[in-house]
């Protein structure tokens, strides 16, 4: 089977991480996720203290930075920032809000286009996000967009939370809703399916069965039985 890029695009909680995990376990590809790198640049910035509405000092806090994400002992990815493991600190929903805010600046789109470019060279690699099919590998062989309705997509994302965690569901639904508008609504590489993308509605589908519908066109794509 040759070694092909499979994108899988859509708004939050449609269930990317855990697609894109177990594809990658199927195939024997590595896996990205690119929304850990928006989290990953979003927090250093504020641990940094960047002024994101200056253009010289964000660019020299981007020139400085290194972000890499390595898969850990449970197949999980570990994000490394400046040889530090932020993992842990990138998942809060103040950091979901702020990823999505440095995800609508130029800036940060240019410097993680070239990043995840990078991580694409060399193929066999399971990208999600929300512009990988579009934007980051326009030619990439296999593009799902996935999505699912937005109380099935809050309800997983409350269930996911730590339980001290302080957000209703209504919380949850609410910053979802604000953040789907923010990465659709925005001017740069906006959150859409591309034109060739495969379309999948997991509303109503487990995970082994959206997993079975894309085997199925990964298979046709690359050539393996
Ligand atoms: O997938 P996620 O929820 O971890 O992503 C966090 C934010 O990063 C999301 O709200 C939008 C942004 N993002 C993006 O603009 N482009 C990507 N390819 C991935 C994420």
């Amino acid at each position: 089977m040759e070694p092909i890029v499979i994108t899988i695009d859509g708004p939050a909680g449609a269930g990317k991480t855990t697609i894109s995990r177990r594809l990658s376990d199927l195939l024997s590809y590595r896996y990205v996720d690119t929304g850990a790198l928006y989290r990953g640049v979003a927090l250093c910035a504020e641990k940094a203290c960047v002024d994101l509405t200056n253009e010289k000092e964000l660019s020299s806090f981007l020139q400085s930075l290194t972000l890499s994400l390595v898969r850990d002992a449970a197949g999980g990815l570990t994000l490394v920032a400046d040889g530090e493991d932020i993992t842990s600190l990138i998942r809060t929903p103040a950091m979901s809000m702020a990823a999505s805010k440095v995800a609508a600046l130029p800036l940060v789109r240019a410097w993680l286009l070239e990043v995840q470019r990078q991580l694409g060279r060399e193929k066999a690699v399971v990208f999600e996000g929300r512009d990988m099919g579009t934007v980051v590998f326009p030619e990439a062989d296999v593009k799902f967009f996935l999505t699912a309705d937005i109380s099935v997509r809050a309800r997983r994302r409350y269930a996911e939370l730590p339980e001290n965690s302080g957000q209703s569901l209504e919380d949850v639904l609410e910053d979802m809703k604000k953040r789907d508008d923010q990465d659709a609504g925005r001017d740069l590489a906006p959150l859409v399916a591309a034109s060739d993308a495969i379309y999948i509605d997991a509303s109503a589908f487990s995970i082994d069965e959206v997993l079975g519908q894309m085997m199925v066109h990964i298979r046709a794509k690359s050539g393996a039985g």
